[in-house]
């Protein structure tokens, strides 16, 4: 497992994100499990591994123990630093936020976008704001989009079980997603998407949640309500609302590009 090294500085945003090089030589950005935010490290845990599967551009990341001793050296860190585990996100250097472009003319990965708006559908993600993308420019107004902050998923950073139930079946507001489904070039994306989603083994959704460590807090019934969540709304919902987004936002954006 790679060790924290130096610590670099605080990122900014709600979630209280460090960034601190490790032995591997590269530097990660870390979050910490925070009382009130209970479910952060669970939900980047399982999204993240839910979208490696579905090969969406995600910064490559996994778990981490950070030493006491280290920790120490950092008030903040000190702080929060009570759990065995962490979850590290390797930093992607020289990218702006969608808020930061004012002009994008191409998303390289473009292959890619269907699949980033199908999982915020799934995993029910109402934070895929201007902020949570990363674009990297690879040439002028050429961009390489990269899908970030999975801590909102399931509907919040902080869910109990009955809001699982709860979870909204509809269209979410996201600038973001309509930015994204103008690089998109074909419908036939989103369909991929969804069967791609719809096929992914039982076994491996299970394995993924069973893995979120025991001192994140999480209950075996938590986890049962995650794998169930995942399962019926990839059945019942993901067919339904892919249909509205591509009626209600994906079309009329491309009928307006004439
Ligand atoms: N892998 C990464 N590579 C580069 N920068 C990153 C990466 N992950 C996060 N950041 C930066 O750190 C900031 C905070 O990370 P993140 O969005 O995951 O947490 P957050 O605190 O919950 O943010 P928010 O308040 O927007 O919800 C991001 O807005 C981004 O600028
Ligand atoms: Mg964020």
């Amino acid at each position: 497992m790679i060790m924290p090294t130096v610590y670099q500085k605080k990122l900014e945003g709600k979630s209280n994100a460090h960034l601190i090089t490790f032995s591997d030589g590269k530097d990660y950005v870390v979050k910490y499990f925070q009382p009130g935010f209970e479910k952060t490290l669970p939900n980047e845990w399982v999204a993240y591994c839910l979208a490696r599967y579905l090969g969406l551009p995600i910064p490559y990341a996994q778990l981490v123990e950070i030493p006491h001793d280290f920790s120490y050296q950092v008030p903040e860190l000190e702080q929060m630093s009570h759990t065995n585990f962490q979850f590290a996100s390797l930093y992607v250097p020289n990218c702006v936020d969608g808020h930061q472009v004012s002009n994008v003319s191409k998303i390289i990965n473009h292959q890619s976008l269907a699949s980033i708006i199908l999982f915020d559908y799934w995993l029910c993600n109402r934070d895929r704001t201007r902020k949570n993308i990363l674009l990297h420019e690879e040439s002028p107004d050429s961009y390489q989009l990269w899908a970030i902050d999975h801590a909102e998923v399931f509907g919040s950073y902080n869910w109990l079980q009955p809001d699982l139930d709860m979870l909204p079946i509809g269209i979410l507001k996201s600038a973001t997603h309509k930015l994204m489904a103008l690089f998109i070039e074909d419908e036939k994306h989103f369909i991929e998407q969804l069967e791609l989603i719809q096929t992914m083994p039982i076994l491996l959704i299970e394995e993924i949640v069973a893995l979120i460590p025991d001192d994140w807090g999480v209950s075996m019934a938590e986890k049962k309500g995650m794998v169930t969540t995942l399962l019926s709304r990839r059945k019942n919902i993901l067919p339904k609302v892919v249909q509205k987004f591509i009626q209600n936002v994906y079309r009329p954006l491309h009928q307006n590009q004439g």
